[in-house]
């Protein structure tokens, strides 16, 4: 079936390809494509916040919570602006490509059941069984929420490829990195408790691939997870008071009390975990929100989007449902899709749909930039790139190997890219989620192939730049509507 198919889909291809070429001119780069046209300068952050009119509120059914992205001007932890070309903008950028290179690969290390041990390198492995590291990573889009009793406000990331909620905890018995919020103390908190180590609650850690101990002076439940970028957060974990807006509050809302975190979660106070295990963030609310959510990631750095628990009923215009499925019993904390083709300038990309369905996709609100199967990046590269004809092409940055200098342009004109899914759904992505923008001078194709085509897919944040993604995780759908924060 998958031969004949593939067998099937090149004859229809090269047909198609004859006729179209037979009724315009013998030059294949001259088959008209549709195009759209995007001003250069709505590509770049301003250099000051302009915030959207969805902040944070709560309706009967909803609560909102206001998204910014963690470097520029909307965000408490970035006072300098980054919207000049510099040297340190490069290295910026740089960073950025990096630590996602990192998050994917200990993505795609966890579901191909590669196990490595994260805590040999250590000191608090003592305290904690070797067991396997299961790691995932950092994302850029912080929320506000509330925590303890009086509540503390703290920024974290949210990611829907993690599941475990956790904050840096004074005393910081080993190491706490810098962030610019007060570090929560559960001293200071009447409703802070810890988990015993023989509870149930904490056995289900490792059902979440998270690291389980055992603290020897207290018999107190600890945590360990660390990341593919090599940052991790090992303490307590416990029950805590959860304000997510001052009309939603959840009493013994489970969390990590870190007391050893290192690394690139600079800034932040945390991680907000929505994957789909049981100690989510999604799952622990389930019963008032009934495993619904949806969020708006905004176009720049300079402008804010939304994240909203529940389905306030009033759903985005133009939005569009697909299945959600689960790639395997491994990966069941991630949210698959259904991805089967991908479509630049209103034409199919020349990629059987077999590519992608034998690999798999999910969609991931850490990762920066999409990962295709192999096979598939090229051909979307190749199609995108006799799309763009008309500019300078420019030097590559890290994995991004097809970028533009649009220095001197007011408007640009581009192919747009849409993805197919099984069901017939086709969404296309904002002129903002097709380009990785540097500097005007350099303007990449956001997207990246995996080493081979065996890898699953990953569609990242830039990808789901202004579309309203819905995730209804109880209906078994996720949907996306267009243009929904600015
Ligand atoms: C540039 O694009 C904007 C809309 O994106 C349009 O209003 C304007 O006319 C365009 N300018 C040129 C010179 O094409
Ligand atoms: C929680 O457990 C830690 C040891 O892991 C201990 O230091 C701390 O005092 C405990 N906190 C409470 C409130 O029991
Ligand atoms: C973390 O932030 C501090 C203060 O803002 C800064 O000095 C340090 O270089 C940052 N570290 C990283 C890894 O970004
Ligand atoms: C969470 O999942 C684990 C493993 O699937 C299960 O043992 C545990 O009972 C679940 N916990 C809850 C609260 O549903
Ligand atoms: C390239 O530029 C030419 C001349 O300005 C224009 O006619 C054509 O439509 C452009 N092609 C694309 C793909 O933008």
């Amino acid at each position: 079936m998958g031969f004949f198919s593939v067998f099937l889909f090149l004859i229809l291809c090269s047909f198609e390809k004859d006729i179209a070429l037979a009724a315009t001119s013998p030059e294949p780069h001259l088959l008209p494509h549709t195009t759209h046209t995007v001003e250069v300068n709505s590509l770049l952050p301003a250099t000051t916040c302009t915030p959207s009119s969805t902040k944070g509120h709560t309706n009967n059914k909803a609560s909102t919570l206001e998204v910014v992205h963690k470097h520029g001007p909307c965000s408490k932890f970035d006072k300098s602006s980054k919207t000049s070309t510099t040297k340190s903008d490069d290295k910026y950028h740089a960073q950025i490509l990096k630590q996602d290179e990192a998050r994917v690969n200990s993505i795609h290390s966890r579901l191909n059941y590669r196990i490595h041990d994260p805590f040999t390198q250590s000191a608090a492995a003592t305290t904690l069984p070797a067991k396997s590291g299961l790691l995932l990573g950092s994302g850029n889009y912080l929320v506000t929420v509330g925590l303890g009793t009086p509540a503390k406000q703290l920024s974290l990331v949210f990611d829907t490829g993690s599941d475990l909620t956790w904050t840096q905890c004074r005393p910081c018995v080993r190491s706490c990195y810098t962030q610019s919020e007060p570090i929560f103390d559960p001293s200071l908190s009447a409703s802070y408790k810890n988990l015993s180590c023989t509870s149930a609650t904490c056995t289900q850690l490792s059902s979440a691939g998270i690291q389980q101990g055992c603290s020897s002076a207290s018999s107190s439940c600890l945590y360990g997870i660390r990341y593919g970028d090599g940052s991790f957060s090992i303490g307590d974990f416990a029950n805590e008071k959860f304000t997510l807006t001052s009309a939603d509050v959840f009493e013994g809302f489970l969390f990590g009390c870190g007391q050893d975190n290192e690394g690139l979660f600079n800034g932040s106070a945390g991680l907000l975990g929505l994957g789909r295990n049981n100690i989510s963030l999604v799952e622990q609310t389930a019963r008032k929100y009934n495993r619904f959510f949806s969020y708006c990631l905004p176009s720049t750095s300079s402008s804010t989007g939304h994240l909203t628990f529940g389905n306030g009923g009033g759903s985005a215009n133009g939005i569009k449902f697909t299945k959600l499925t689960t790639l395997s019993e491994r990966a069941s904390s991630f949210y698959g899709l259904g991805l089967t083709g991908i479509s630049v300038g209103g034409r199919q990309v020349p990629v059987a749909s077999s590519v992608f369905s034998s690999s798999g996709t999910i969609i991931d609100s850490g990762t920066v930039i999409t990962r295709l199967p192999a096979t598939a990046y090229a051909a979307l590269r190749d199609a995108f790139r006799e799309g763009m004809k008309n500019y300078t092409m420019t030097r590559p940055v890290s994995l991004l190997d097809t970028c533009y200098n649009f220095r001197g342009y007011k408007n640009v004109s581009y192919p747009g890219i849409a993805f197919g899914f099984g069901d017939g759904v086709t969404v296309d992505l904002d002129a903002t989620g097709i380009f990785f923008v540097v500097s005007s001078s350099q303007a990449c194709l956001a997207f990246a192939g995996n080493e081979d085509d065996s890898g699953f897919g990953i569609i990242g944040n830039v990808q789901q730049k202004r579309l309203e993604v819905v995730y209804d995780v109880a209906g078994g759908k996720v949907g996306f509507a267009p243009a929904s924060c600015p």
